[in-house]
């Protein structure tokens, strides 16, 4: 298959361009005009890799790599993820993740492919402390949650081929991410306060990669909820990240509330993965495992 895939220096793209290209299919890395870092050189023997600098809030540029490209699938991994920055700037937010995801979803449907776009925990509130399922109403705490939410509304009205994935709590390289932020500081000798009254499920980008080849391969659309199995709070994630990585620094617990972000955060985050186990045939792997794999490999 051929896949554009927006985000690509992103995390999540760092992990999925190679997984793409090891899986045999053509890439088409998009990035921001002008941005550092991005996803690992092609490997050895590999074919090279095709990559484009744009906007997404620019339709046009994105509607005329897209036709150049006749892409298969567009994976929209694009997205402001600054949760805090979001409610001091909510244009941005809604520009960035809701007209954003639409321009993708659009212009896949224009040249003919199907769109694969990122969603988010967030566009829950965490009042229900069951898994989340796809159905279950959404009703979002914050500016980013919002306009992610509007960006999966927009990809639904105006591409039916579409498979809108929500995730969270991710982690893996080349990018920030909590488990490398814990780490940083344990190695540091700060004394670690975490969050303890918020539960979610770790994932790592390594796995969503190959959750995420999963579900274009299989081409079967609709919304989808992939996450690490188990689940954990940001407490427990931060002492088993340290003593994965064999140091022993002090931990304290502390409440959201103590924490005083800009942007509230759902309670309860854990989402149900069975449509996406149902579809694959496939499973995540525990977020425990995936630590170990990620800190140790
Ligand atoms: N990280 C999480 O815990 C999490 C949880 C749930 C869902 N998600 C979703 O999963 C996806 C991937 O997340 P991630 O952690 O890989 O995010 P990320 O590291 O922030 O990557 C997003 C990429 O999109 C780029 N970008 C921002 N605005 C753009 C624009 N207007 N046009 C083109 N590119 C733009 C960013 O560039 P800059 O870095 O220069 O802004 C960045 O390279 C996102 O859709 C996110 O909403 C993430």
């Amino acid at each position: 298959m051929r896949v554009m895939v927006t985000g690509a220096a992103g995390m999540l793209g760092h992990a999925l361009v190679p997984r793409l290209e090891a899986a045999g299919h053509a890439v088409v890395a998009v990035r921001l005009p002008g941005e550092s870092g991005g996803p690992p050189a092609p490997a050895r023997g590999a074919p090279a890799r095709e990559t484009r600098e744009l906007d997404v809030t620019d339709y046009p540029s994105l509607h005329s790599a897209a036709t150049a490209m006749r892409p298969d699938w567009i994976a929209h991994l694009a997205a402001w993820t600054d949760v805090d920055g979001c409610e001091a700037d909510p244009d941005r937010a809604f520009l960035v993740n809701g007209l954003g995801s639409c321009n993708a979803a659009l212009a896949a449907a224009e040249t003919g492919a199907a769109v694969l776009a990122m969603s988010t925990d967030y566009v829950f509130d965490g009042e229900e402390a069951t898994p989340r399922r796809e159905h279950d109403p959404v009703s979002p705490l914050g500016v980013y949650g919002r306009s992610k939410l509007a960006g999966e509304q927009g990809v639904r009205e105006v591409n039916p081929r579409h498979v809108v994935l929500r995730t969270a709590w991710l982690y893996g390289r080349g990018g920030r991410n909590f488990v490398d932020a814990i780490l940083g500081r344990a190695r540091a000798g700060e004394t670690l306060r975490v969050v303890n009254d918020q539960r979610g499920s770790p994932t790592w980008t390594g796995d969503l990669a190959e959750a995420v080849v999963a579900l274009l391969e299989c081409r079967q659309f609709g919304t989808y909820h992939v996450t690490g199995s188990g689940d954990c709070t940001w407490y427990e994630l931060a002492l088993e990240a340290c003593a994965v990585a064999g140091l022993g620094a002090r931990v304290e617990t502390i409440t959201s509330a103590q924490l005083d972000r800009a942007a509230k955060r759902p309670a309860y985050s854990v989402l149900h993965n069975g449509s996406y186990e149902h579809v694959t045939g496939r499973r995540m792997p525990h977020w425990r495992d995936a630590l170990q794999r990620y800190l140790r490999g």
